[in-house]
């Protein structure tokens, strides 16, 4: 008995062994390809990527986008004429008590007059509920509500990434209290 079994066993234990030997191998075989599977593939999904945008639109639209529209125009910190000017709103909107301000593209910023009437203009669809919403949302989100008789697509719509929040906060603030 003892002399058939262990022969048996052991051959049985040789064949479990060479079993084992052979999951752990396709194991290995698996988790090396499983590893490099996520270390290769997301770094070499990446890199096509990146050229792949490189190619498509970073490099003709973005790349040059990109180093002009995310700059900032401002610190938020300058006198408020000189904010208005390098902001560009000068360039568009006529504004009372800053000077440079005389454009003609967009109305005049008189918003403690037009504030409260655009809030209530039932065509307005914007989520502001205050004047100084209004005037951030008109700034951040120009789209949200077209003043009438001006046209959509001229305000740009790139404040959000130009204007920081304190630059956004003084310009908000000042125009505000201004009125007709
Ligand atoms: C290229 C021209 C242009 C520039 C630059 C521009 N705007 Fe405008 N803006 C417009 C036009 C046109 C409108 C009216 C159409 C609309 O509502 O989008 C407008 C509308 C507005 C309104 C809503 C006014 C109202 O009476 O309801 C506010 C507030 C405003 N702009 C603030 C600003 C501020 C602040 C800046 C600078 C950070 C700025 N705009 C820069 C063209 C411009």
């Amino acid at each position: 008995m003892k002399k058939t079994n262990s022969p048996r066993s052991s051959g049985s234990r040789e064949t479990f062994l060479i079993f084992m030997v052979v999951v752990c191998g396709i194991m290995a075989t698996l988790s090396v390809n499983l590893l490099n599977q996520p270390a290769s593939a997301p770094g070499e999904a990446k890199v096509v990527d990146s050229t792949n945008q490189d190619q498509k639109d970073t490099v003709p639209e973005k790349a040059a986008s990109v180093a002009l529209l995310d700059v900032p125009l401002a610190t938020g910190t300058e006198p408020l004429d000189k904010l208005f000017v390098q902001s560009g709103c000068a360039v568009c909107h006529t504004i009372p008590g800053i000077a440079p301000a005389q454009g003609r593209e967009g109305p005049p910023l008189v918003l403690g007059t037009n504030g409260p009437l655009r809030l209530a203009d039932p065509q307005y669809q914007g989520t502001a509920t205050t004047v100084r919403e209004y005037i951030q949302e008109s700034i951040l989100n120009p789209g949200v509500y077209v003043v009438p008789g001006y046209s959509d697509r001229v305000m740009p719509r790139w404040y959000g990434k130009r204007l920081n929040a304190l630059a956004l906060d003084r310009i908000a603030a000042y125009l505000e209290d201004v009125k007709e």
